[in-house]
This record gives structure tokens, sequence and C-alpha cells, in this order.
């Protein structure tokens, strides 16, 4: 019982659970109704959780595994605020990310999150490359992201003395913003509204009685003594009328353990990292703007990121990883290592469009990994945003492949989902 003592320290917070935890003689897997529960306290959790209690008045729990919140991809990637203008038209992710974006600014001015609107230039550095600049500027219009301009490769030139290029597409939607500012702002909403954070707790399963979704919960720290073939003990399981699978990397492998789902729905997961490096011993940065190259296969290219403190960082390059245990996916265990030798596969790609970048300049930073649902070579996916029409099960929406622009369009992901729930 000391393992459902210590996680009870978490989920005791709620009223109607205090008075089960208090007694240390509880018998058997406690079971507690609830209203929602947010699995997973990345940014899109959270955003989710914030529209759940505040627009809509639910009472809302977020399991998060880890001993905090935004662990996962969420403090791992460009912090960059997308226009809109690489994703087919009408699909999730151009219309949750202009969406999104829109209502980012919005929150950021009313609520002070640091964040700056500075702009991009897509740059075309090779005549080979012209056609797909077009192809951007097209497709950009046609999501509606508002004030896209063609550039002359001179105009730019002058606009960014150390960039060289051909051609560029200048997008001024295009920002930058403090990715934990939103993050505690939003929790610090939710939490006014109701909304419980329970850290250092996993959800390992579920299964279903009739109509009920039976949530398994555990402590992270007994998932040690877990093996990945094995369905777990449970040290809690909640009854809850909603729940919203925000797990991130680990929102597929989840989705299996769940017991009553048609494992055909569930899409098949890849892991692709991108690691950053950071531009060392500069007393001024090279660049006013963000400078993206052309996309390429499964990411938009090693670009420049400017962050708000100043740093310049290059990245993210892409790197299949070969598949993980649900297990260790729970408990964050990938592999974030930046491999210092991928610096010279960087040096050319940042050479083509910023030729005086010196030699030994790039020091290792950080990595995040994309959620991918599309393996190498693969066509374009989209965001999934499961609900009863593609699982079956009452009251859950699954979410899947929440790679970039994930961040961007995490209000207009939080206001669709709970808008799809609102019937339960
Ligand atoms: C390299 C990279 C660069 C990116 N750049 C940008 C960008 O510039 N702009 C942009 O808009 N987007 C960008 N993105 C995308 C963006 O970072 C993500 O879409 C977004 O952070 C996803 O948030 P999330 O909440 O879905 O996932 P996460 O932040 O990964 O959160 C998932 C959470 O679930 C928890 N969890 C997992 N399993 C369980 C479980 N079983 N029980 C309980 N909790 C669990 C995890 O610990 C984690 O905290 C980038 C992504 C990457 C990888
Ligand atoms: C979560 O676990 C860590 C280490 O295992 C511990 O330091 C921390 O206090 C725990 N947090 C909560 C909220 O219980
Ligand atoms: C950057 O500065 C460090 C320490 O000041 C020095 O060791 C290194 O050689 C410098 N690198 C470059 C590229 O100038």
């Amino acid at each position: 019982m000391m393992k459902l003592k210590k996680l009870s320290r978490n989920l005791a917070q709620i009223p109607s659970m205090r008075k089960k935890f208090s007694s240390s003689a509880a018998a058997g897997i406690q079971k507690e109704k609830t209203d929602c529960v947010v699995i997973g306290a990345g940014v899109v959790g959270i955003a989710v959780a914030r529209e759940l209690c505040l627009n809509h008045n639910r009472n809302v729990l977020v399991i998060e595994s880890a001993s905090t919140f935004g662990t996962g991809s969420s403090s791992r990637n460009s912090e960059v605020i997308h226009g809109g203008i690489y994703y087919p038209p009408n699909s999730l992710k151009a219309r949750f990310c202009v969406r999104g974006r829109r209502l980012l600014y919005e929150y950021c001015k009313e609520h002070g999150i640091p964040h700056k609107q500075i702009g991009k230039l897509i740059v075309a550095c090779g005549h080979e490359e012209l056609p797909k600049l077009n192809y951007l500027l097209n497709r950009g219009n046609e999501n509606g992201v508002e004030g896209l301009r063609m550039m002359k490769g001179s105009d730019a030139m002058k606009l960014e003395p150390e960039l060289q290029c051909l051609k560029a597409l200048w997008s001024p939607t295009s920002g930058i913003i403090d990715s934990h500012s939103l993050m505690l702002s939003l929790m610090g909403e939710a939490e006014t509204h109701g909304t419980i954070f329970s850290y250092n707790s996993t959800v390992i399963g579920a299964h279903m009685e009739g109509n009920q979704i039976n949530l398994h919960i555990s402590e992270t720290k007994s998932l040690k003594n877990l093996d990945s073939k094995s369905q777990g003990n449970p040290d809690i399981i909640l009854l809850p009328k909603l729940v919203v699978n925000a797990a991130g990397l680990t929102s597929t492998a989840l989705a299996r353990r769940f017991n009553g789902i048609n494992h055909g729905v569930i899409p098949q997961s890849y892991y692709a990292r991108g690691c950053y490096f950071s531009l060392s011993n500069i007393t001024v940065s090279p660049f006013k703007h963000l400078i993206y190259p052309i996309p390429e296969d499964g990411g938009l290219g090693v670009h420049v990121t400017l962050d708000l403190d100043g740093n310049v960082k290059f990245g993210p390059d892409v790197e299949w990883l070969s598949d993980i245990d649900d297990i260790s996916s729970m408990q964050n265990n990938f592999d974030y290592t930046v491999c210092a030798d991928r610096a010279n596969k960087f040096y050319p790609a940042i050479r083509r469009y910023y030729p005086s970048l010196n030699d030994a300049s790039l020091q290792p930073a950080y990595a995040g990994i994309r959620p991918k649902i599309a393996g190498p070579g693969d066509a374009f996916s989209d965001f999934i945003i499961q609900g009863e029409e593609g699982h079956g099960i009452p009251g859950l929406v699954n979410l899947f492949g929440i790679e970039s622009p994930g961040l961007t369009s995490s209000m207009a992901i939080a206001e669709h989902v709970a808008a799809k729930l609102s019937r339960f």
C-alpha cells in the first residue's frame, strides 16, 4: 500500500478522493469517478485542460508521468510561431496553425507572454528550388496566411546582410515565443478554474465496462518494474466521463494498451529526432529574422532560430530512430543525445544560405523528437484527432501525430477537442 499512499499524495487533492486516500487500510484497487482526465501535461494537454474548465465548465484532472509539466516535445522545439504555409489546404495542420497562431498572439498580448513577431524568410539558394518557393507562396495564400510576399534575392540580402540567396518568401506573421511562460500561464488559468495537475502518475492502460472507461493509473516510479508485455497493476482506477489522450510521443503506444480499442485504427508510430546546434562566440546575432531553407523530407530543414534572449541556434535535422518500448516511452526514456559529429552535416547545409559561418562555431545544444505517424519517404500525414467516430469509445479523444506546428496550433486544437466532447 506504500505505492498507493505516495500516488495518493497527488490524487488526494481531489476532494472526492481525500477521504479514501487518507485511510491507510485501503484494500484492493480504488475506483474513483471523475469528470475529465487529460493524459499529458505538454502544451497541448495543458491547453485542452484550460479550455475544458474555462469555457466548458468541466472538472479536469491532468495526469502527467513526469515530475513536472512540459518535459516532452513542448520544451524541445524551435519555439517558432508558424504562419501556416507548408500544409495542404484544409488539412488540420493548415487550419489549426492559422487559427492557433491568431489565438496565440492574442493570448500572448493579453497575458504578457514573452514573444516577438519577427517574421521569417524562406530562401531558395539554387535554381532548382525556385519553383518550390512559388509553390509555397501559392499554398500559403490558399491557407489564408496573411502578408506573404516574394522578394528578390538582393532585397532579402539587404534586409539580412549575412544571407545569401536567389529569392526569398517573406512571411511577416511568423514569430517566436517563450513556450515555458505560455504553459505556466495556461496552467495558472486552468488551476484557478479547478484543474488539478497530478505529477509522477502514469496512465498505464484502460479497459471498458459497458460504456464506462476504466483508466489504469500507476505511480511512475513503479513502472521500472513493469515489462512492456504485461498490463501492470494499477494503483488506482479512474472512471471518467471524458478522456483526452495528449501523451505526445506515447499517445499511440498508450492507445494500444486500451483494452477495447480496435488496434486497426491506431496509426503506426515513427520517431524522428531533431538536433540543434547553437552559434558560439557571437556578440550580435547575424540575423534579425527567422531564416528557413526549402523544406526537406520529414522536417522543415536546418533553419536559423532566434530565441528571446538573443541566442542563435540551427536545427533541427532529421534522424529516424528505431521503435521504443511503451513502458520506456511513458517514462520519457527517449534518446535525446546530440551527437557532436552531426555538425559535419550542419556546416554545408547552413553555408548554402550563410556562407560566412565560421569553422568550429557550432556547439551541440539539445534535441527533440517528433511524434510521427508517417515514415521516411511517406506522403504528408495530418494531425489525427480521433473521437468516438474513429474508435467507437464514447468520451475518448486520442491525439496522434502532434508534431510541428503543434505548439502554434495548441489553442486551436484545444477548442476543437473540447467542442468534439461537448455532448458527453
Ligand atoms: C524538434 C521539434 C521542433 C519543433 N518546432 C516547433 C515549432 O517551432 N513550432 C511549433 O508550433 N511546433 C513545433 N514543434 C511541435 C511541438 O513542439 C509539439 O507539437 C508540441 O509540443 C506537442 O505538445 P504535446 O502536449 O502534444 O506533447 P508533449 O509536450 O510531448 O507532452 C506529452 C506529455 O505526456 C506525458 N506522458 C506520456 N505518456 C504518459 C502517460 N502514459 N501517462 C501520463 N503522462 C504521459 C509526457 O511526459 C509529456 O509531458 C516541434 C517539435 C519538435 C520535436
Ligand atoms: C515526483 O518525483 C520526484 C522524484 O521521483 C520527487 O522529487 C518529486 O517531489 C515528486 N513530485 C510530486 C509532486 O510528488
Ligand atoms: C569560442 O570561445 C571559446 C572560449 O572563449 C574558445 O575556446 C573557442 O576557440 C572559440 N571558438 C571560436 C570558433 O572562435
